[in-house]
């Protein structure tokens, strides 16, 4: 069933396959005739007859939502996809949970979650600090998760650094900006928004449409006097050079992926979105992509250091895994074992060895052990798993768990 977003007195309903992006302002529409309109200063958002529904069009919604309760003293009552609807949708209520969507609606009724299966839920930043904690969970939840090339998750580090600091240096958001991202089969997104000033207002363009295409052509910013401006542009250029998607709404104007500004408005139907998202894909795994997408004024573009770098490079060049650090909420599970399996295979794509560290680590679990060395035995092979990872300060307990997952694995494997 297509969308639909109806609003009568203290209730706006939300129902139908919600995946046009015009349901964005719609909704934002629906939200400022009921709070103008109010009698009460309470909210029903009705989402029991909704289908289908994305990060890319809820994430916009959520500063909007928190603006309300944060700025006018709206209470938003949530009413929760239907659960018959779980028989298409296996995850549609479940997802309102999962990421953060429901807390952020309704936090009395809501706790926030840190972590899900297959995404990185809403998390709200108001601070630089608050910023890079989210982008720091984002790359880590990455690496542990798919094979990505250093230059991938190096492109996304950047332009998801680009997307969040502009909401810091120009949205002027009363309630900072919301990120959340996703893992789909093909592609990786991210959804950045914020209930601030948009960019004609920061740019000083009246034409929204000639500001959207301003802002993310290459050197498009507000600063004249400096030599930036790419934000935007490296960020367009890292979904589209990677086979990706990338859009951008702030007030009556949209932008997509091949510069057209998205289906023209009359004027007068143009609904506001009271603010800047922006939302890009990332399609591709290997590890070029930075260097491909990030050219300015012609010349390749430098990065000073990474998230791999920051997290594992050790003075002398090495990577230094420490299992105490870096996967202590892992070792009792076969699941958190497949996360750092995961992990560790990323690191050693294009590095000769990683050391891996067990100090103050004193019991692991049998099947952690078999997940990690067990089965990276088997996939690397006896010399280059031996070469490769060094084990470091292995208590004699853990070295058994680990000898007898290894033998134990690979018997398993030759059986077959
Ligand atoms: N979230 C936002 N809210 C308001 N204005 C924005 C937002 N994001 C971008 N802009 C506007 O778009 C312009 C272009 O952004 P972009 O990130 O490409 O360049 P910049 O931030 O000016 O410079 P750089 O990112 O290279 O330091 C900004 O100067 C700003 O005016
Ligand atoms: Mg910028």
């Amino acid at each position: 069933m297509p969308f639909r977003i109806s609003w009568a007195s203290d209730t706006i309903a939300v129902s139908g396959e919600v995946s046009d992006t015009q349901a964005i302002r719609q909704f934002c529409e629906a939200l400022n005739q009921t709070i103008v309109a109010g009698r009460s200063n309470q909210i029903r958002l009705d989402f029991a007859d909704c289908e289908d529904l994305t990060q890319a069009i809820m994430l916009p919604l959520l500063p909007q939502i928190v603006r309300c309760r944060e700025e006018y003293g709206t209470q938003f009552v949530l009413v929760l996809p239907d659960q018959r609807a779980t028989l298409f949708h296996s995850s549609l209520h479940g997802l309102f949970a999962n990421t953060n969507w429901a807390h952020f609606v309704q936090p009395e009724e809501f706790e926030a979650v840190d972590e899900a299966a297959d995404r990185v839920p809403v998390r709200r930043f108001t601070s630089h600090s608050e910023m890079s904690d989210a982008i720091n969970d984002l790359l880590r939840f990455l690496l542990r998760r798919r094979d990505i090339g250093r230059g991938t998750l190096q492109a996304i580090e950047w332009s998801i650094n680009e997307i969040t600091e502009n909401v810091l240096s120009h949205a002027e958001s009363p309630v900072g900006g919301f990120v959340q991202a996703t893992e789909y089969a093909s592609s990786i997104e991210f959804v950045v928004a914020d209930a601030g000033i948009g960019i004609p207002e920061s740019l000083r363009i009246d034409d929204d449409e000639r500001a959207l295409l301003e802002a993310v052509s290459e050197g498009g910013t507000r600063d004249r006097s400096s030599n930036a401006g790419n934000g935007l542009y490296g960020s367009y250029r890292i979904a589209t050079v990677s086979g990706g998607e990338f859009e951008v709404h702030s007030q009556n104007a949209t932008l997509r992926s091949d510069l057209r500004i998205a289906e023209p408005l009359t004027k007068g139907e143009a609904l506001p979105f009271p603010g800047t998202s922006v939302r890009c894909s990332v399609g591709r795994f290997d590890g070029q992509l930075l260097e491909e997408a990030l050219r300015f004024n012609g010349t390749p573009h430098e990065i000073s250091s990474d998230y791999v770098e920051r997290t594992f490079e050790t003075d002398t060049g090495d990577l230094l895994y420490s299992i105490g650090t870096h996967a202590l909420g892992d070792l009792g599970s076969r699941r958190g074992g497949a996360r750092v399996r995961q992990e560790l295979r990323n690191l050693l794509r294009g590095q000769g060895q990683v050391v891996v560290d067990f100090s103050d680590v004193r019991i692991i679990s049998s099947s952690f052990a078999d997940e990690v060395f067990g089965r990276l035995f088997v996939e690397l092979g006896p010399r280059a798993f031996m070469s490769r990872i060094v084990l470091r300060n292995v208590d004699a307990t853990i070295d058994g768990l680990i000898d007898r997952a290894i033998v134990q694995r690979t018997r398993l494997s030759e059986q077959r």
